[in-house]
């Protein structure tokens, strides 16, 4: 046998690193933090092990463990403490995340991401105001009433400027949300925070553990008028190019895993950064096998986070941040 290449030369333990290809860096990682207005405790997330919601006076000291890990940034999601018809707690200066984040930027150096949408705020559990007559479920051809929803987007977004947040990330799917949430920020003169879009955000089954986390699960139906058919990957290019022209400074793509073709087609055509919601089903479905001693949760995580990369995202949002962090 005489093979001229050999792949397995340089597959030795001293050369691996010097040619491997990707690489996760505790940079890369953005940690997701639940903040709770119900609460004066810090309470588990049963469906999400390690994780917690935590109450205002808490959330310092949350940040504080995630910074400890070398991850320097969060996204913020709110719990507020009453929800109603339109979300009106979302954009309150007195609200959860309003006031999270004000503590957050005081007192800690963490860059802060803020979910913008209002599924967590109003009391039907949709992304945003419900058309007439949508209420009940009854009629499954209503929805979200999209234009009407921009408004509130912005003002959301400016409250979450105003409390000090150094980047937005809108999450509704709601057609025009960036660049109404773009002249709303500049409107206030808040030209210098930039908007990470949920560009490319699918109706998926994997959000399942999040929708117990925030308590943001629909009351009736689905989010399937807003968030796009996990069948469609050319409707993801279209997607993302609205939100481009709309002024977003990074594009997400979401789920994760399932969704590596998008992540891939999304680096390939644009420019602009690149980061992957590697989400709550993600992170439940690991732990779930690993608790039955089916997996090795440590490795499959970081393999996880690795193809991600590999994929062609440059930022990855993940729950697994600080545990990965920590063993970088
Ligand atoms: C809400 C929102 C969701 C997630 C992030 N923001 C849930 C949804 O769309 O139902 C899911 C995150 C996760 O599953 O980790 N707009």
């Amino acid at each position: 046998m005489n093979l001229t290449d050999r792949p397995r030369r340089l597959r030795r333990d001293g050369v691996r690193g010097m040619v491997s290809e990707t690489d996760v860096t505790a940079s890369d990682l953005i940690a997701p933090v639940f903040v709770d207005a119900t609460t004066d405790e810090r309470v588990p997330i049963e469906s999400m092990p390690g994780h917690e919601r935590v109450p205002v006076e808490e959330a310092v000291a949350r940040v504080e463990e995630v910074r400890s890990t070398g991850v320097e940034s969060v996204m913020v999601f709110g719990i507020p403490e009453s929800k109603d018809e339109r979300g009106t707690r979302a954009w309150a200066d007195d609200g959860v995340v309003q006031e999270a984040t004000r503590r957050i930027v005081d007192d800690t150096d963490a860059y802060v991401i803020t979910d913008v949408c209002l599924c967590e705020y109003t009391d039907h559990g949709h992304c945003g105001v419900l058309e007439e007559g949508a209420r009940d479920g009854a009629d499954p051809r209503l929805t979200v009433e999209n234009d009407e929803t921009l408004d509130l987007l912005g003002k959301i977004a400016v409250s979450h400027a105003a409390a000090g947040a150094d980047m937005v990330a809108p999450s509704g799917m709601i057609d025009g949300m960036v660049g109404a949430i773009r002249s709303a920020l500049d409107d206030a003169a808040f030209r210098d925070v930039p908007i990470m879009s949920y560009a490319a955000k699918y109706e998926s089954a994997f959000y399942g553990p999040f929708r117990d986390a925030a308590d943001g699960a629909p009351a009736f139906g689905d989010r399937r008028h807003y968030q796009m058919d996990p069948a469609n990957r050319r409707e993801a290019m279209r997607e993302v190019r609205l939100d481009i022209e709309q002024g977003a400074d990074a594009l997400m793509v979401k789920p994760a895993l399932p969704y590596l073709d998008i992540v891939r087609d999304v680096r390939e055509e644009f420019d602009h950064p690149v980061a992957a919601y590697n989400v709550s089903g993600e992170y439940a479905m690991l732990h779930a096998a690993a608790e039955k001693g089916w997996l090795d949760l440590e490795a499959a995580a970081l393999e996880s986070l690795i193809s991600i990369k590999r994929a062609g995202a440059d930022l990855i949002l993940t729950y697994f941040a600080e545990d990965v962090a920590e063993r970088l």
